[in-house]
Parts: C-alpha cells; sequence; structure tokens
C-alpha cells in the first residue's frame, strides 16, 4: 500500500472513530457507535500492516502475533460473564501500558533512526521517558484496579503514613532522573535512569490506586482508562504514527471527561480522588469506624406480599444496582414492567451514575431486556419525584440508596449524592442478606419504618412477584 492510501485510511479511521465516539453518547445510536469503532479500527489495522513501514519478514510475524492476541480476546470476550467486565477493561488497560512501556524500551534500545539534528534526538528521547512514565503508571495502576473489582485486593483504601509525601518524593525522583537521562552521555546512566524511572512509577501506580476507597472507584476506572489513552498516545509519538496520536488523545480526552463527570455525580473531588482516601484520615483509621451504626427495625417481606403492594400502586420507581447484573434478572424486571403498564401503573426506573460496576451498567442491561429507553431516567431528572411515588423498589442495590450519604458527616460516603428512595411512600428493597454493599458500610435504609425487605436472589424473588403481579 502507497503513502498516500495509507494516510487517506488513517484519516478515514480517525472519522469513524470520531463517530463512533459521538454514537456511544446515547443508548439509542450505541450500537451504530460500535460498528463505525469496529470499521474504524478494522481500517487502521489493515492499513498499518499492510502500509509502506511494514515489509517482507514483518508481515509474517505481525499475522502470527495477531491471531495470537486475536485468540486470546475472543476466548476472554466470550467467557466473561457481563459482572466481570469492569475487571476485564481493567485489565486490558493495563495491557495499553504495559505495551507503551515496551515500546518504549524498544524505542531506546534501537539506535537505527538516524537524526537530522540534536533538538530532533532530544524529542524522541523526552516522548520515550514520558511514554515509559504514563505507561509504567497505568500498567500497575490496572493491575490494583483489576484486583479490587474482582475481589482478589481488599476494596479498603490502604492509607500509608506520610502518603502525600512519599508521592511528592517519587515526582522529585522521577524529575531528577528524566534530567540525568536526558543530559548524560553515559549510556550505562541513560539506562539506570529509565529502569529507576519505570520502577517509581510501578510503585506510584500501586500506591494511588491502593489508597482509593471502594466508593471511589469508578473514578479511578475511568481515570485509568483516560490514562491508557495518553499511553497509546505516547505510543504513537514513539513511533510517529499520527493515528496512534490521534485515537490515543480521543481516548485520553474522553476518559478525562468521564472522570470529571463521575466526580461530580459523586460530588467528589478529581484531585482529592487522586491523592487518595477521600473523606478518610490519615493512618489505618477508615472513616467507617467512626459513622453511626443504623437504628430501628428490620422488617421483612415475601414474594406475595410485594406482589400486591405493587398491584395496588398508581407509581412505581424501580432502582436496578450491582445485585440486578449479579442475578441477570433485568428480563424478569422488564416482564414486571409490562405487566404493570398494561395496568396502567406509571413505572419508571432511577439510574445512578455509579450504578454497577461500570459507567452506564444499568443501561446496558436495561436495553438488553428491551426496557423502553423513555422510562428510564438519569438521577437529576427522577431524584425529586420519589415524595410522589407509591412504591420505590431496589434491585440488588445498596451504596446508591444509602442515606447516610446525606444524613451522617462522619459516613465514608458522605457527600455523595443518592437516589433518594425513602422519601417514597414505601420501599422494598431486594438483596440476599444484611451484607453491605461496594463501599463496605452500613446502610440505615434497611431499617426505616417504611422500607420493606424481601430476601433472596433478585431473579429467583422477582419471578415469584412476576406470578403473584
Ligand atoms: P453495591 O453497593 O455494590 O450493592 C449491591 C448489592 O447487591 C449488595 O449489597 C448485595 O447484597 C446485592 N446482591 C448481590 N448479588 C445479589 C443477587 N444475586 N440478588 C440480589 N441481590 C444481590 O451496588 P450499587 O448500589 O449498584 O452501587 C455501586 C457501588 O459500586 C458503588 O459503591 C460504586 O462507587 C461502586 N463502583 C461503581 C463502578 C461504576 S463505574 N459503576 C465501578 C467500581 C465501583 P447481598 O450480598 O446481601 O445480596
Amino acid at each position: 500500500m502507497s503513502e498516500g492510501l495509507a494516510t487517506v485510511s488513517y484519516i478515514g479511521a480517525t472519522i469513524l472513530f470520531i463517530l463512533s465516539l459521538g454514537g456511544l453518547s446515547n443508548p439509542e445510536t450505541a450500537r451504530r457507535g460500535n460498528w463505525f469503532g469496529i470499521i474504524g479500527m478494522g481500517i487502521a489495522v489493515l492499513a498499518t500492516v499492510l502500509g509502506p513501514r511494514v515489509s517482507g519478514g514483518g508481515i509474517a510475524l505481525i499475522i502470527v502475533a495477531m491471531a495470537i492476541g486475536g485468540t486470546v480476546g475472543l476466548y476472554a470476550a466470550k467467557k466473561v460473564q457481563m459482572t466481570q467486565m469492569p475487571e476485564l477493561v481493567a485489565l486490558m488497560h493495563s495491557l495499553v501500558g504495559l505495551a507503551a512501556c515496551t515500546i518504549g524500551f524498544a524505542s531506546y534500545i534501537d539506535t537505527s533512526t538516524v537524526f537530522a539534528t540534536p533538538a530532533e534526538q532530544s524529542i524522541h528521547e523526552v516522548e520515550i521517558y514520558i511514554g515509559i512514565l504514563i505507561g509504567a503508571v497505568t500498567f500497575s495502576g490496572s493491575i490494583i484496579a483489576f484486583g479490587k473489582l474482582s475481589g482478589k485486593v481488599g476494596g479498603k483504601p490502604v492509607l500509608l503514613k506520610g502518603r502525600h509525601w512519599l508521592n511528592l518524593m517519587a515526582l522529585l525522583v522521577v524529575i531528577f532522573f528524566a534530567f540525568v537521562f536526558l543530559g548524560s552521555d553515559s549510556g550505562a546512566m541513560r539506562g539506570i535512569s529509565l529502569a529507576v524511572m519505570t520502577l517509581v512509577a510501578l510503585g506510584f501506580g500501586v500506591h494511588m490506586v491502593m489508597a482509593i476507597g471502594g466508593a471511589d472507584m469508578p473514578v479511578v476506572v475511568s481515570m485509568l482508562n483516560s490514562y491508557s489513552g495518553w499511553a497509546a498516545a505516547a505510543t504513537g509519538f514513539m513511533l510517529s504514527n499520527d493515528l496512534l496520536i490521534v485515537t490515543g488523545a480521543l481516548v485520553g480526552s474522553s476518559g478525562a471527561i468521564l472522570s470529571y463527570i463521575m466526580c461530580r455525580a459523586m460530588n467528589r473531588n478529581f484531585i482529592s480522588v487522586i491523592a487518595g482516601g477521600f473523606g478518610t484520615g490519615d493512618g489505618a483509621s477508615s472513616g467507617a469506624s467512626a459513622a453511626a451504626a443504623p437504628q430501628g427495625e428490620v422488617k421483612a417481606v415475601s414474594a406475595e406480599e410485594t406482589a400486591e403492594m405493587l398491584r395496588e400502586a398508581k407509581s412505581i420507581i424501580i432502582v436496578p444496582g450491582y445485585g440486578m447484573a449479579v442475578a441477570q434478572a433485568q428480563h424478569t424486571v422488564n416482564e414486571i414492567t409490562q405487566k404493570l403498564r398494561a395496568k396502567g401503573v406509571n413505572v419508571r426506573f432511577a439510574i445512578h451514575p455509579v450504578a454497577g460496576r461500570m459507567p452506564g451498567h444499568m443501561n446496558v442491561l436495561l436495553a438488553e431486556a428491551k426496557v423502553p429507553y423513555d422510562i428510564v431516567m438519569e438521577m437529576d431528572e427522577i431524584n425529586d419525584d420519589f415524595p410522589n411515588t407509591d412504591v420505590a423498589i431496589v434491585i440488588g442495590a445498596n451504596d446508591i440508596v444509602n442515606p447516610a450519604a446525606e444524613e451522617d458527616p462522619n459516613s465514608p460516603i458522605a457527600g455523595m449524592p443518592v437516589l433518594q428512595v425513602w422519601k417514597a411512600h414505601t420501599t422494598i428493597v431486594m438483596k440476599r442478606s444484611m451484607a453491605s454493599g461496594y463501599a463496605g458500610i452500613d446502610n440505615p435504609l434497611f431499617y426505616k419504618d417504611n422500607n420493606r425487605m424481601l430476601f433472596g436472589d433478585a431473579k429467583k424473588m422477582l419471578e415469584e412477584v412476576a406470578k403473584g403481579v
């Protein structure tokens, strides 16, 4: 393929990526957006493999690598459960970081490129240093995020004493070795600088994500998504590949916007989240211990009683959470919704921005079950309607409906906006036990006078409720 044709293909792929992002912003156009992305990536890969910079044996090597990588990816994507999706995404981000690191070291070792001026060489070296730095932080941070999301690493924030000083020292070390790397003539010193910086960056990634508490994980996931974009852009600079730079910048900036949206949704300050342990003191004590223990009595109901309450209600708001995803109860939820709507009941869904374990998790599940989009509301659109609602049903949600966020200033989630389900005439919470949610804190909602608990697996209980309805 000629240079000109490869450039035209790259421009076409870039346009498709932008259309893809635009499509993904709305559930109705998301499927089309995905297709734009798939076609764009197909064109990008073909134009790169068949392009002027790959020749002879290179193509064979790339095809073998693609076959291995493609098989692993296909197997992982086919095997993964919907609830494990965020872990898979975190693992994928770690691979982008690892790729940036290895390409950085390969570019450093490869001395075949001849630079026209010393300035050009310095720019290339800065690209290598920054590429490895971002790549290493993304790699180790994403591995820890994977561990936390999959439950292999505890969700509680690990807050080392003087952690802010540690972070500052790490930054100073990285800057110091950047000067050594760029200024030294000794190959050994330059190699050591890169190695030390990589170790510090890996340590920083681990430290940063370990210090973040359960409820703040959504911000970390989207932030690492953004980092992986910048790591890809850095790789693009190292390889002088324009498409990789543009694609990386698109992922990096959209991830940064998502992080900002997440922070706003959770009433968090971005810097506080990154610095770690928002709402918790220094050292081992976490805010959870200072939070008040809930008071009151827990009242259980049966599926039949629940069905009766739903039959008599005129307005119902359903709040889905992570438990609905675990139970795969979305189809039964839709069945009940259709039955109630056919009887003239006003049924709507309230979606919290961080419900489940990934952005848009609930929207995806409800769309899969064919729940009409026009009755699925964002938190801001529906939160004021709870006082005029007969029954609010909480299906496998916990943290996102926890009144402690508003009522207890010592709670680790104090200040986080939540769905005010307790303001409905009656609230029914479906879950298997009194266990806490992702943030690991008690929920006073369960003890409120107007709340009833329907204990059991969400799908099983909803099937019984559906019969009763
Ligand atoms: P959680 O607070 O995690 O609560 C889910 C509840 O579902 C649990 O208390 C669990 O109680 C119940 N459950 C689990 N399996 C169930 C089943 N088969 N049937 C019925 N109930 C079941 O979920 P949430 O309210 O959706 O809040 C999300 C949390 O995850 C927030 O803290 C958020 O910050 C965090 N997070 C979100 C994201 C994104 S981007 N959305 C990413 C990472 C973390 P039982 O064990 O008693 O059944």
